[in-house]
Order: C-alpha cells, then sequence, then structure tokens
C-alpha cells in the first residue's frame, strides 16, 4: 500500500487543481477558497503529477483533455501513488468511454462543465469522506494483524516455555552434565541454518534438539542411571527411547513435524544405527543433524579435560566419522557453523526467541579457528 508515503495531516484537506484554462483554475479556486481547503494549481497533467509526487494531496479535480498528460493519465498514476487519493474528472466533452474509464480507474466523480458550484463541493467532500473512510478501514486492519501477530507470539513464547519445561525433567533424570539439551539445539540449529534451511524447518530441529531423548521417560532409572555397561537386555531397553519419544510427540499437532527426527536420531549413515537401521538420506535430515551435534556435545562434555582442546579432538572425531557414522554434507555444514561461531546468527524470528531465552542457561565455548 502507498499510505506510508503520503501520511495524514493536520489542518485543512490539500486540493489540488488540474486545468489547461487558467479561467476554470481561478474559478474553482475561488469556489474552495475561504479556508477550508489548501489549495494548489496546476496548468496540465505532467505538472500535478509533479506536484502530487512532492507533496501529495488529498483531493484532485482534474480536466480531461489537458496537453502534455489528460485526466486520465494523471488518474491512473495518482492511484499508483496513492490509492486513497480523492479524484474527481471535470469535462466539457467527455465520451461514455471515457466516463467508464474513469470509474473503473477508481474516480470518484465524474461531473460535465459547466458544472453548478453546489455540485462541486458536495462532490468534493463525498469524496473526502469517502478517502477518510478508506484510510480509516486501512488503519484498522493493520491495528488487527498487529494485534494477531502479538497474539503469535505470545503463542509461541508459552509454547517455548512448555518445551523447555518438558525438556529439563527429562533432562533432569539423566546422567548428562546441564544444558545438554540446550547445546544440542543450538548447535542443531547453526549447523541447520548453514545447510540453507527455511524457518520451518529451523523450528522442527529446536523442537528435535530439546525433545530427541523424550523417549528417556520410558526408560526404568536403573538402566538409565547404571554406572557401568548395559546388559544386551538394557541396551535393547534404552534403544527403544527413540520410538517412544517419536511417538510422544506424534500425539501434538505443534511438534508433530519433529518426530522423523526424534525417530531417527541415533540412525547411522552406514545402515548401523538403531532403531530401523536406516541408510544415507532415508534418515530425516532432522535425524542426521541431530546424531551429528549430539555426538558432538557428548564427546565434548565427557572428555576429562575440557575447552579448546576437547573441542579440536570432538571436531576430529566427527572428520573420522563423516561418511560412515555421520551424514558428510552434515559434517560440513556442522564445521562450517563452528568455524563461523557459535551460537548461529540466527536470523528467524522463533529461532532467536530460543536464543534468547536459553541463551542465560548455555554456556558455548566460542570455537571459531582463531580459540583453536
Ligand atoms: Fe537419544
Amino acid at each position: 500500500m502507498t499510505l506510508e508515503l503520503f501520511p495524514p495531516q493536520a489542518g485543512p484537506p490539500r486540493l489540488l487543481i488540474v486545468d489547461d484554462e487558467p479561467g476554470i483554475r481561478r474559478v474553482l479556486a475561488d469556489i474552495f477558497a475561504g479556508g477550508d481547503y489548501v489549495i494548489a494549481t496546476a496548468e496540465n497533467g505532467r505538472v500535478a503529477l509533479e506536484h502530487f509526487a512532492a507533496e501529495g494531496a488529498d483531493i484532485v479535480l482534474a480536466d480531461l483533455m489537458m496537453p502534455e498528460m489528460g485526466g486520465l493519465e494523471l488518474l491512473r498514476r495518482v492511484k499508483a501513488l496513492d490509492d486513497t487519493a480523492a479524484f474527481i474528472l471535470l469535462t466539457g466533452a467527455g465520451t461514455m468511454e471515457q466516463a467508464v474509464e474513469a470509474l473503473r480507474l477508481q474516480a470518484d466523480d465524474y461531473l460535465l462543465k459547466p458544472f453548478n458550484v453546489d455540485e462541486v463541493v458536495i462532490s468534493a467532500r463525498r469524496a473526502l469522506e469517502h478517502r477518510r473512510l478508506l484510510r480509516e478501514n486501512r488503519s484498522y486492519q493493520r491495528g488487527l494483524e498487529a494485534r494477531v501477530a502479538e497474539q503469535a507470539q505470545q503463542l509461541e513464547n508459552l509454547f517455548l516455555d512448555g518445551l523447555l519445561t518438558i525438556a529439563n525433567a527429562v533432562e533432569a533424570r539423566d546422567a548428562y552434565t546441564g544444558g545438554h539439551l540446550e547445546r544440542v539445539t543450538l548447535y542443531a540449529v547453526a549447523a541447520g541454518s548453514a545447510l540453507g534451511l527455511g524457518e520451518d524447518e529451523l523450528r522442527d530441529l529446536v523442537v528435535c534438539g530439546l525433545l530427541h531423548d523424550i523417549g528417556k521417560i520410558g526408560v526404568p532409572d536403573h538402566i538409565l542411571r547404571k554406572p557401568g555397561e548395559l546388559t544386551e537386555e538394557e541396551k535393547s531397553v534404552m534403544r527403544r527411547h527413540p520410538l517412544i519419544g517419536a511417538a510422544i510427540v506424534e500425539r501434538s499437532a505443534f511438534l508433530r513435524s519433529a518426530a522423523p527426527g526424534v525417530l531417527h536420531h541415533h540412525e547411522r549413515w552406514d545402515g548401523r544405527g538403531y532403531p530401523f537401521g536406516l541408510t544415507g538420506t532415508e534418515i530425516s535430515l532432522a535425524g542426521r543433524v541431530l546424531a551429528v551435534v549430539d555426538a558432538f556435545d557428548a564427546m565434548v562434555t565427557t572428555r576429562p579435560y575440557r575447552g579448546a582442546r576437547a573441542m579440536e579432538e570432538a571436531r576430529e572425531e566427527l572428520e573420522r566419522c563423516s561418511g560412515s557414522q555421520f551424514d558428510p554434507q552434515v559434517v560440513a555444514a556442522f564445521r562450517s557453523a563452528l568455524d563461523a561461531g557459535l551460537p548461529a546468527p540466527a536470523e528467524t524470528r522463533y529461532v532467536r526467541v530460543l536464543l534468547e531465552r536459553v541463551g542465560a542457561n548455555v554456556k558455548l565455548a566460542r570455537t571459531g579457528p582463531a580459540s583453536l
């Protein structure tokens, strides 16, 4: 819309009179004189358009036939600049086709010369009232749109709060160091951004990142927290957590699109993962991303030492397993995200909100090349 170009002006309406006959311009200016209008005049359409483009006008009264640019062309161009501008055409010799064209171009009125004073004044008032209503309607619509956007944002925030609460409850049962889920989420988003994913896919990565291990709710404590190595039977129980997690996530319309990522986060590129042993791109992209970033965080945080050395070793491990355990494209994308420094400068609103919310709980090492 073109409203911003011509913000409403306080004071009397601005009237632009356009006619190649000086006598008519004078008569019209006299009719509207007296302080109710701020009047400008132009001798043809071209001059009028220049004035309109520079200063705007609330209402244009224009002759139909003029040298350089006639009334119909002026009408078309004025409406292109401000489609709420009031416009009245005046003519001494109009054809029916011209009148129809004027209405098609949304002229407010089409008056025949010689006009009478009351007719012009009433027509101008009516046209200005129409403009006022149009503008009011637009601003009302904008107000509504802003309100809807604000409520959508509030819903998203509530949704994120819910996700974080659930994610933290799950993580609290696990032996992981705190902040694993948030870090994995930020890593996943960084890798996803480097892969060029759109907002919807990044949002799914956020959900996957936070909820990928939610299925551990179904794994008994004595297995989940067992310090030693798991027996084969215990392993098979543990390995059900992606299935349980995906089933939980699938039940929610909000979360459903993230289910494939949850389901596949322990699959391996070479087919040696679980629960299905899928290979390559049979595994959802979210699952492939999560596999990389989940392993990376586990490696970094379970090393006896921390910091740059752990980071560097974890990176080397990813490279070593690229093409076997991990999707090489995802490894490359994550590497470039690490090189660029984390967290990624997320451009999308959803991810930005998440970063703001979890940012406080999470301490990500800056891992640009200079720090390695
Ligand atoms: Fe897992």
